[in-house]
């Protein structure tokens, strides 16, 4: 039940004044953002990468209406690339992007243009990048500047939603050679006519998606801390090479299983950073309400 109450206030710009302004706040959000700017996420990326980690970094923020703050953005991940490919982190790292940031809402191409520049600046230093999939009126958008984008650059991935009725058809054209897949149950408020509502359903259809994933010939990236989820994929991969594939987990989130489930296979932590950490923390606090519960009791501690 608390779920969608969350998730409506991750989008209520009211609800983000008074939380943000909440100096309690911030020691909570420390455990699932890497920190306010480059160098702390830095640093995390450093201490993950020395624990066999893999790592794919989002510089925070979402649904922009100004063109300067979308091009922030594109700058943001643009100093990201040359400090990886300083401090020698580039090789083999991610950068995960969200369009919503970069201009989809706005009018033009925008979003697509930011987006080229990234991933050919993310190319000059041997970095990939992964499109995040927001709500679903973006999914179109998203996929359609995703096959703009693989013109040029084959190697950008997708995240895609198990939670959407219509993942099982997009997947159709996203199992080819080179298609790299992120595979989520999907974390947004979404109406029953476009998503499965019942865990179960999901979780159902994150396994049938999962299934086709494994058995194309894309390299699937399986995104869950779901432990269920984690056998069926060790056990769906058993006849794949250790290479063709990766489990993918959030920064902060079951950090040990992320470094034993590295120890034999390829471990990719979503790193977030940055100042508008609100829509992330919010969307996290729904997913388990014993987060909520966290939250709530540091302040009632104090
Ligand atoms: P589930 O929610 O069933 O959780 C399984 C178990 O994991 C829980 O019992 C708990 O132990 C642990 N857990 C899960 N969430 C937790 C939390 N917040 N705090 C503490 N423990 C938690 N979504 C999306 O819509 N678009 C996207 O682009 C992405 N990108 C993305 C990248 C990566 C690397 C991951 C791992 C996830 C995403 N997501 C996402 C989020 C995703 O859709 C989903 O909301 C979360 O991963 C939670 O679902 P699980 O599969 O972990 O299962």
């Amino acid at each position: 039940m608390l779920s969608p109450l969350l998730l409506a206030a991750a989008r209520s710009g009211r609800m983000r004044d008074v939380i943000t302004s909440v100096p309690l706040t911030r020691g909570v959000v420390d455990r699932f953002v890497a920190g306010d700017d480059l160098g702390a996420a830095l640093e995390a990326v450093r201490e993950l990468r020395d624990g066999g980690l893999e790592v794919t970094l989002d510089h925070l923020g979402e649904d922009t209406r100004e063109p300067a703050q979308a091009r922030a953005t594109r700058t943001a991940y643009l100093r990201l690339f040359e400090a990886f490919e300083e401090q020698g982190l580039a090789g083999g790292s991610d950068a995960s992007v969200k369009l919503s940031a970069l201009g989809q809402a706005l009018p033009g191409d925008l979003a697509l243009d930011h987006a080229r520049e990234i991933c050919s600046a993310a190319g000059r230093v041997g970095m990939t990048v992964t499109l995040d999939m927001e709500d679903h009126t973006t999914v179109d958008s998203t996929l359609e500047v995703l096959g703009k984008l693989r013109v040029d650059f084959p190697w950008v991935g997708v995240a895609v939603q198990a939670m959407l009725r219509r993942t099982e058809g997009d997947l159709r054209d996203l199992v080819g050679e080179g298609s790299r897949v992120r595979l989520v149950k999907g974390a947004y408020a979404e109406p029953a006519s476009v998503a499965f509502q019942s865990r179960h359903e999901v979780d159902r259809a994150y396994v049938r998606a999962l299934r086709r994933l494994m058995r194309g010939d894309g390299y699937p990236m399986v995104a869950s801390h779901d432990p269920r989820i984690v056998e069926i994929a060790l056990s769906l991969a058993a006849e794949r090479s250790p290479a063709s594939y990766e489990f993918q987990m959030l920064y902060g989130i079951r950090a040990a299983e992320q470094r034993r489930l590295a120890q034999a296979h390829q471990m990719r932590v979503y790193v977030p950073y940055g100042a508008d950490w609100y829509g992330y923390f919010m969307r996290r606090l729904a997913e388990r309400p014993a987060n909520l519960a966290f939250f709530l009791r540091s302040f009632v501690s104090r």
